[in-house]
């Protein structure tokens, strides 16, 4: 049985579902604190699984030690965490506590349940400023520009030195930008989003704001805006699935192993704009702006290393991203308005 920590967040609810699909039971753990209860029906209703839900906070050391023993865990997916990174500026207390601890207290849990396997969810921040493109995991991690990135990056490290004393095996997974949803439209990312270009895109497009402003047009890209490696989260849960097939059969030679995990091409905000238009038939009214303090002009990654060894490349286009996350968007607010 798998551990999924973060289970109704927005990757965590697609890993889920993506697990099961594979045949793996699921027992799902979050706190809801920017998550809903009602993602387990939905995941349920999917899948036609029920799925044990434990609702605590990483941060409660008692809480999770109280549930060693209740279930036959056999290897942890640890999503929960917070990742707003200008709240992270502002708040870095609340990063480094919730993040960092969450984490400490899931190796205790882990520990006192036997249970070796964690599949750590990362992120490209950990690389911080890279001055060339694509990213492979050879680059050097370096201090992220925000608590949140540092809250990644110090935790592969705590990984690293676990892993060092024969307690855990892990892979880390160094996601670039997940956007996109399940196609049912009942699972999708946290409309109250507030930081990420997609959530706002779509709150754009569905009119509960006027317009969108895109952060810079003064970059030395194709049009000048920024470049990120966009990938749909279902191409992201399946990647989960594969790590923890290969954590599970010890195919690793190694402790601890970093995968890139994006699509390899870039796009820049204009685009993403443009294509999202094409592709649902809907203007996005937007407006340049200043830019963000913090933004790289241009990042993509090299995902070869888990092309070869997870036997995984993404296989959505970003044609399916955009219409998958209109779609999910329309079924929220249908549902909002009933
Ligand atoms: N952007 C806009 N307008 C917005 C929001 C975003 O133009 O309203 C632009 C940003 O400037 C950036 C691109 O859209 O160029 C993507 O921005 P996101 O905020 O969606 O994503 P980031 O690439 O900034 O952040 C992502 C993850 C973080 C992670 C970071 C590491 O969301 O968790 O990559 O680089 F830390």
């Amino acid at each position: 049985m798998i551990l999924v920590t973060g289970a109704t967040g927005y990757i965590g609810s697609h890993t889920v579902v993506e697990l099961i699909s594979h045949g793996y039971s699921v027992v799902a753990l979050d706190d809801l604190s920017t998550s809903r209860a009602s993602t387990i029906d939905a995941i349920e209703s999917i899948t036609g699984v029920k799925v044990p839900f434990e609702k605590i906070d990483l941060k409660d050391k008692a809480a999770l030690l109280k549930i060693v023993g209740k279930y036959p865990i056999d290897g942890v997916i640890h999503f929960a965490a917070h990742m707003a990174v200008g709240e992270s500026v502002l708040n870095p207390l609340k990063y480094y506590e919730n993040n960092l601890c969450g984490l400490l207290n899931l190796f205790h849990f882990m520990d006192q349940s036997g249970c070796k396997n964690l599949i750590f969810s990362s992120s490209c921040t950990v690389y911080g400023e890279v001055n060339k493109v694509p990213v492979t995991e050879d680059f050097p991690t370096q201090r992220p520009p925000s608590p949140y990135g540092n809250t990644k990056k110090i935790a592969e490290e705590i990984i690293e030195d676990l892993a060092a004393t024969n307690k855990l095996k892990s892979i880390c997974l160094r996601y670039f930008n997940p956007i996109g949803a399940h196609p049912s439209g009942l699972l999708g990312e946290n409309p109250d989003n507030m930081n990420n270009l997609m959530p706002l895109l779509l709150k754009v497009a569905s009119g509960k704001m006027e317009s969108l402003k895109v952060f810079g047009n003064d970059y030395k890209t194709r049009d000048g805006s920024c470049v990120r490696d966009y990938i749909h989260v279902m191409d992201l849960a399946t990647a989960h699935v594969k790590a923890y097939q290969r954590l599970a059969a010890k195919e690793s030679a190694v402790a601890v192993e970093k995968f890139n995990l994006g699509s390899g091409n870039g796009f820049t905000v204009l685009e993403m704009i443009h294509a999202f238009e094409k592709v649902n038939g809907i203007k996005i009214n937007y407006k340049i702006e200043d830019r963000r303090p913090g933004d790289a002009a241009e990042i993509f990654s090299d995902s070869k290393l888990a092309a070869e060894k997870l036997k995984w490349k993404t296989e959505r286009s970003l044609e399916d991203m955009l219409s998958s996350a209109w779609n999910r968007e329309k079924t929220y607010r249908q549902n909002e308005l009933r």
